[in-house]
């Protein structure tokens, strides 16, 4: 990206010897003619003025002051849905601890809080601090809520000692913001369709089949798919889950809305099956059944929406991805399901174990592809984080 014209960027600084740093990105987003607000934390204040990032940004500057009118002049909802992308420089010990907990005692925090946006931090503090099992539990945790990190860098300290912690170059960090954003841009064209959750099939009108399937991961999909900038939309079985507002969401109910929702939202450039569609349908019956000793009913096979989207030749998106969820014989049942619902990739999950796969928060995922015949294990953690690694792969796939 050459220039950063109208981007908007929301630029939170934070009280460290580092700040003077800040300045400096301040100036070179501005050389780019981005457009930057700005919140200074009350211990900003004692290393910058308002008043040389007022000159500087030629934009707003927000200081740390919780009152009434401030509230009344700037509603930090629509500070954050303002922004493009969220800066934090530098990132302290402090906040980013404070980020870890969800805290929202000043206005950076409660922006932060209440961003749909992607947040890069730029950490700067000692290296006893950067070092310490607290820092590193933070970050994790941060990593995982899909924070992304730029630097530290090894060198010479303000304090004198040597080491990891300092913040990264004023240069790099804008390089990082250009080449998120640049992409961002080229992935705004693309189209991006994910199924999620679980089905119902009525056995009567107050009666139905269901599984486990919470809709978490591939709703987490579906964030880190619009968080990267693609057009998505997220057709969905009945969950408790929450979806950004800008996502195109569409809520159904059995296999057979699923897929009519999935087929009135093609063409795609990229399509990931995450939901757990019954394989079966029940034969309802109109009234609701009465109490019975025996009972028996019978069930036809539903459509297989995944089968059907990439077998379809003229609406088939570039980029087909299923998943597999599997208790036993993994690597054999993922080659499988690759070859014969004609994938390009099968994102297989144990579901076998408890804590990972079905209604956990976790999940441990091994990618086949079916060009270069390659897996690739993911490990263990987040259904968010393992969704951003998911989608760093679409964005090298498909660019
Ligand atoms: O929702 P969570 O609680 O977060 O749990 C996540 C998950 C375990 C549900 C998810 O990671 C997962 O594995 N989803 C696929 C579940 C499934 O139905 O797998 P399958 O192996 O039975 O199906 C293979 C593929 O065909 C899947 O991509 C599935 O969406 C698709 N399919 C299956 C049947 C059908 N009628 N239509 C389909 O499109």
């Amino acid at each position: 990206m050459k220039n950063l014209t109208s981007k908007k960027i929301l630029f939170i600084i934070c009280g460290g010897i580092s700040a003077y740093k800040s300045l400096e990105i301040i100036r070179l987003l501005k050389k780019n003619n981005a457009e930057i607000k700005t919140i200074l934390t009350k211990s900003a204040k004692e290393f910058v003025t308002p008043l040389s990032v007022a000159s500087l940004s030629q934009g707003k500057v927000y200081e740390d002051l919780f009152s009434v009118e401030n509230e009344a002049e700037m509603d930090h909802i629509a500070l954050s849905r303002w922004a493009d992308v969220i800066i934090v420089a530098p990132a302290t010990a402090n906040t980013i601890s404070k980020l870890a907990q969800g805290n929202s005692d000043d206005l950076a925090s409660t922006v932060i809080l209440a961003s749909n946006k992607q947040i890069f931090l730029a950490p700067a503090m000692n290296i006893r601090m950067w070092e310490h099992k607290s820092t590193k539990e933070n970050l994790k945790n941060l990593r995982s809520y899909g924070y992304k990190l730029i630097g530290p860098i090894i060198g010479d300290m303000a304090c004198g000692e040597y080491g990891e912690g300092k913040m990264s170059e004023p240069l790099d960090i804008l390089n990082t913001i250009k080449t998120f954003l640049s992409e961002k841009l080229n992935n705004k064209k693309i189209k991006a369709l994910v199924t999620a959750g679980p089905t119902n099939e009525y056995i009567d009108p107050v009666r139905y089949i269901t599984n486990k399937s919470s809709g978490k991961q591939g709703y987490e999909i579906a964030k880190s798919l619009h968080k990267r900038g693609f057009d998505t939309t997220l057709i969905s079985g009945p969950t408790n889950l929450e979806i950004f507002e800008d996502i195109n969401l569409i809520k159904v109910e059995t296999a057979e809305e699923m897929f009519k929702a999935t087929q009135q939202n093609l063409p795609a450039d990229i399509a990931v099956f995450s939901a757990a569609v019954s394989d079966f349908k029940i034969i309802k019956k109109d009234r609701k059944i009465k109490k019975q000793n025996n009972i028996s009913i019978s069930l036809e096979k539903n459509i297989d929406i995944l089968n059907y989207v990439s077998n379809h030749n003229l609406m088939r998106p570039k980029l087909v991805i299923g998943f597999a969820a599997e208790t036993n014989d993994l690597d054999q049942n993922a080659i499988a399901k690759l070859s014969n619902k004609n994938c390009d990739w099968i994102l297989a999950n144990d579901v076998s174990k408890a804590n990972s796969g079905f209604n956990s928060d976790y999940n441990e995922i091994t990618i086949y592809y079916k060009d270069n015949k390659k897996r690739e294990k993911l490990s263990y953690k987040k259904k968010s984080e393992l969704s951003e690694e998911i989608v760093d792969r679409i964005v090298s796939q498909i660019n």
